[in-house]
């Protein structure tokens, strides 16, 4: 198999380099090698030093930059350095009548594509950037386990899938404010199918505890499982859920069940990929992205992802369980959305460090605006959840001294007419839904919320910060602000 999941180690001779050697019959001293044979051997000893190096690890930049790309070379193909898209849906068996063993029969199941993303992203969700002194009490024995990855057509579908993984009936906590394609996806698909939902504040822990104790003494609770839902930052108020603190809570009540209660901790990391947060290591059973977002970075892929952990329990119960919902009921992505992932993924790092910053600055000039009632981004010092932040949303950069505050924020006016006016105003932000890409977006979410599930203020304007030129974007909202003042407060001159 040509394309290898990525930092693979590879089986190597114990003596790589003997075979490319010619000595002189009289003196048996090695002569001098051929370029070519100097080349070959050197690769052949490289790939030798490979398995010490793989176990020392790379960081999540490197591992980022090659997501997809064959590590290793055949030794004498010229070999594409960008993965195939793989499109057959079938394989033809062996004369012998039997599937070969390389597990590819039919692309429901599995395809050559698919896995390749599916083996990055567990990677990305457990990895340790080598530089990086992790803390975390997966750090030691457990640092080369990975995530196992799943992809899915859409984060929706994603999702639906993590749910109907779980045994029925299936109570989810879920945080006040949240993406509102959450409820909307219980209220129209699996509340008719055993899913039942309420809603709690994730950010207070004792209310969070006191809600599963309640679910806890009704039949359902005991009967069925139950899913602590975290969304961190939170969809569209920035709300920062201490990941760590839930599931170390979580974990004690567990242990008082005697392990009998099957409760699971969800990650929605949509707005804080692998290059910021790492769920997973905090602590929680599975983590689950929209990948239409940050992963593809482009506006121009629907997919959804979830990893399961390898350092819990229920996580590792849950691993089959997802792959056996993903592939019965054919929720997955075509390979050309996966490979488009894929590339998206050469250049996460680079984007969310890039949009983190221009965030932050952007952040400081809202706050300070006269015309801005509130401004939430989890980077301002002013933001309620700022230390939690800090702590959870690191930034796998080299020095690992900056926290990255991912590309989010959303800020408040006075009126929704105020909201409309400047976001009908802007020339360079785009007005559209969806975020991640690398083009600005405003949205005006009051009025994209359903009206019986709506979490938004009316004067709320939620931002995907892209990767224009700071100054271009800090410019275009401040005459959108000037514009609308005018517009909506009658000040024409
Ligand atoms: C936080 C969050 N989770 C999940 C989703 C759903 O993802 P998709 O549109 O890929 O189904 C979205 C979509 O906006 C989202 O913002």
């Amino acid at each position: 198999m040509l394309f290898i999941a990525p930092f693979r180690r590879r089986c190597v001779p114990r003596n790589p380099i003997k075979k490319f050697m010619s000595t002189s019959k009289e003196s048996g001293t090695p002569l001098h090698l051929l370029p070519s044979a100097a080349g070959a051997a050197s690769y052949a000893l490289s790939e030798k030093l490979a398995d010490e190096q793989a176990s020392r690890g790379v960081s999540m930049s490197t591992i980022l930059s090659h997501a997809g790309l064959p590590m290793s070379h055949d030794g004498k193909h010229n070999q594409p350095l960008s993965p195939p898209i793989n499109l057959a849906t079938t394989y033809e068996r062996p004369p012998d009548g039997h599937y070969a063993d390389d597990g590819w029969v039919y692309s429901r199941e599995s395809n050559p594509t698919r896995k390749l993303l599916e083996d990055v992203m567990g990677q990305l969700e457990t990895t340790i950037s080598t530089q990086v002194v992790d803390t975390s009490p997966t750090s030691n024995d457990d640092s080369c386990k990975h995530a196992d990855g799943y992809a899915f057509s859409s984060g929706m579908a994603a999702i639906a899938s993590l749910l109907l993984a779980h045994k029925s009936p299936v109570n989810v906590l879920i945080p006040t404010d949240v993406y509102h394609g959450l409820p909307t996806q219980f209220a129209k698909a699996l509340s008719d199918h055993g899913v039942l939902h309420k809603s709690v504040n994730m950010t207070n822990c004792d209310a969070l505890k006191d809600s599963i104790e309640k679910v806890m003494s009704t039949d359902n609770g005991r009967g069925g499982s139950i899913v602590v839902w975290m969304e961190t930052p939170s969809n569209p108020l920035c709300q920062v859920t201490d990941i760590k603190r839930v599931c170390d809570m979580v974990d004690e009540i567990r242990q008082s069940t005697g392990g009998s209660l099957r409760i699971t901790t969800a990650v929605d990391s949509t707005w804080a990929p692998p290059f910021i947060s790492q769920p997973l290591k905090l602590g929680a059973d599975v983590v689950v992205h929209s990948g239409t977002k940050y992963l593809g970075g482009h506006s121009d892929v629907l997919l959804g992802i979830v990893c399961t952990s390898p350092f819990t329990s229920q996580g590792k119960w849950l691993s089959e369980r997802v792959r056996a919902v993903q592939t019965s009921i054919g929720s997955v992505p075509s390979p050309f959305e996966c490979w488009l992932t894929l590339r998206g993924l050469r250049t996460l790092h680079l984007r969310v460090e890039r949009c983190s910053k221009t965030a932050l600055e952007l952040a400081h000039f809202l706050e300070s605006h006269p015309s801005v009632v509130k401004c939430h981004y989890p980077g301002l010092r002013s933001h309620s959840h700022h230390d939690i932040a800090s702590k959870q949303m690191k930034g796998m950069t080299s020095t690992n001294e900056n926290n990255l505050f991912g590309g989010m924020l959303s800020f408040e006016l006075e009126s929704e007419a105020m909201a409309v006016a400047v976001a009908g105003a802007v020339r360079i932000i785009r007005r559209a839904t969806s975020l991640g890409g690398t083009e600005t977006l405003i949205e005006h979410r009051y009025s994209i919320e359903p009206p019986e599930r709506r979490v938004s203020p009316k004067g709320l304007l939620r931002v995907s910060v892209g990767l224009e030129d700071v100054n271009d974007v800090k410019e275009d909202l401040e005459k959108a602000l000037q514009i609308a003042a005018k517009v909506v407060l009658k000040d024409i001159k």
